[in-house]
């Protein structure tokens, strides 16, 4: 019989994460850093605000999301890009999204079935997706009936992105969505503004849809905040034709349970997305779109994350700033470490140290007949605990690996 699209997904991260680990016991008492999840709380209006909108726990939340929750986002976003009054319309370029995850997924389907009718019978549309990436984008592509077209990202000779617009122009023109991940989960690499306009050229003059997941955006090193898509469209001239931009409350605002995100960008693109949306997309639920329009609101939580996110990467450059290959990643807040071989690795932080990390192999795709992934030499650790149990796992990290660290530690091996 032949293969289908669901007989082509293959397991998430997670689920082979703990396949590989399974039947170790934890060395010792266990810290867990290998899921991207804000330990920290949101703050304390949130609830209030929750518990005052009880009310609308009655009703069917509109799909697009209140007019109230699109007004925040969209003033949230001319504040954030500095974009002149107007640039966005929340009533036509801005859809809410349970978090982004759902819609980055509804997003790459969608874009696989605009792209196909311009191509020729039997030939399938390409979702360009950065190796390692954010499985959810593979899901997309797969169940979508599309060809993922993984591209390098792994390396600082890439600047941890893709780079799409090198490519080909013949695989450009079957491009559907070229996903970029910015401030990149899991490699840190931040796109500047050249590059994103680079992209979003690229994307129109080759008809496909540029996907920004720009749900890190508000945690980075320093004091400017990354470029974004926005920025992009208005060095071009203010369109936000083939843009979509994905962002969400869950990192910005340590807000992962409420899942309150939002797609903007191109209007005939919203349009649709709202379209599929009314048919199988998740609403978010009225009393918490309203405590989500109030983070969006507040940058003074965001502002004081953003410091204690900072304070954890000072801390792991004092432990690992003798790594060769180690380097503090421009944004986001994983650690994209270098190692000899990432699964072992991560079997032996496990059994000796109980500290749990994802092997960078379990977040790409092979690129040889051997199975040999850009993941392989690396592990992601998230620093999202308090600073004293991220000191504590990532002085055991060190411990535990020692000459297996560092960028040359695998060909020192072999
Ligand atoms: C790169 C990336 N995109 C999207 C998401 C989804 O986050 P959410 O759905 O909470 O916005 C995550 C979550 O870990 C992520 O790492």
């Amino acid at each position: 019989m032949a293969e289908s699209a669901a007989d082509k997904l293959f397991d998430y991260p997670y689920r082979r994460l703990a396949k590989l680990l399974a039947g170790i016991e934890p060395g010792m008492s266990p810290i867990l850093t290998h899921v991207g999840e804000p330990q920290g709380q949101p703050p304390g209006f949130v609830s209030e605000i929750v518990l005052e909108n009880a009310d609308l726990w009655s009703k069917y939340p509109d799909p697009r999301g209140t007019p109230d929750y699109r007004a925040a986002v969209a003033d949230w976003i001319h504040r954030r890009y500095a974009l002149p009054d107007g640039t966005i319309d929340p009533a036509t370029q801005i859809t809410t999204a349970c978090g982004t995850r759902e819609a980055l997924f509804q997003a790459g389907v969608l874009a696989a079935a605009i792209k196909r009718p311009d191509l020729p019978a039997g030939e399938k549309p390409y979702i360009g997706l950065p190796n390692p990436a954010y499985h959810v984008y593979y899901g997309a592509a797969l169940m979508g009936e599309a060809e993922p077209l993984p591209v390098p990202a792994a390396e600082a000779e890439t600047n941890y992105l893709p780079d799409y617009p090198s490519l080909p122009p013949e695989i450009l023109d079957r491009m559907a969505v070229a996903y970029l991940c910015t401030p990149s989960n899991p490699t840190g690499g931040v796109a500047d503004l050249q590059t994103l306009v680079r992209n979003l050229e690229a994307a129109r003059r080759h008809g496909y849809i540029l996907a920004l997941d720009e749900c890190y955006s508000e945690i980075f090193n320093g004091e400017t905040p990354p470029a974004g898509g926005f920025d992009a469209a208005q060095a071009l001239g203010g369109s936000m034709d083939n843009l979509l931009v994905f962002n969400s409350l869950s990192k910005r605002s340590s807000a992962p349970g409420l899942r309150c995100g939002f797609v903007a960008g191109d209007a005939g693109l919203i349009e649709k997305i709202v379209m599929v949306r009314g048919y199988g997309g998740a609403q978010i639920p009225e009393p918490l779109m309203a405590a989500g329009a109030a983070l969006w609101r507040d940058e003074v939580h965001v502002v004081k994350n953003r410091a204690l996110y900072s304070g954890l990467f000072d801390i792991a450059d004092g432990i690992f700033g003798d790594v060769p290959g180690y380097v503090r990643p421009a944004g986001g807040f994983f650690l994209w470490l270098p190692v000899a071989d990432s699964e072992r690795a991560a079997q032996r932080l496990w059994a000796e140290a109980g500290v749990k990390v994802l092997p960078g192999k379990l977040m790409s795709r092979p690129t040889d007949a051997e199975g040999r992934t850009p993941g392989d030499g690396f592990i992601r650790i998230a620093l999202v605990h308090e600073p004293d149990a991220v000191r504590d796992a990532l002085t055991r990290v060190k411990q535990v690996l020692q000459n297996e660290l560092g960028r040359d530690a695998g060909a020192a091996e072999a």
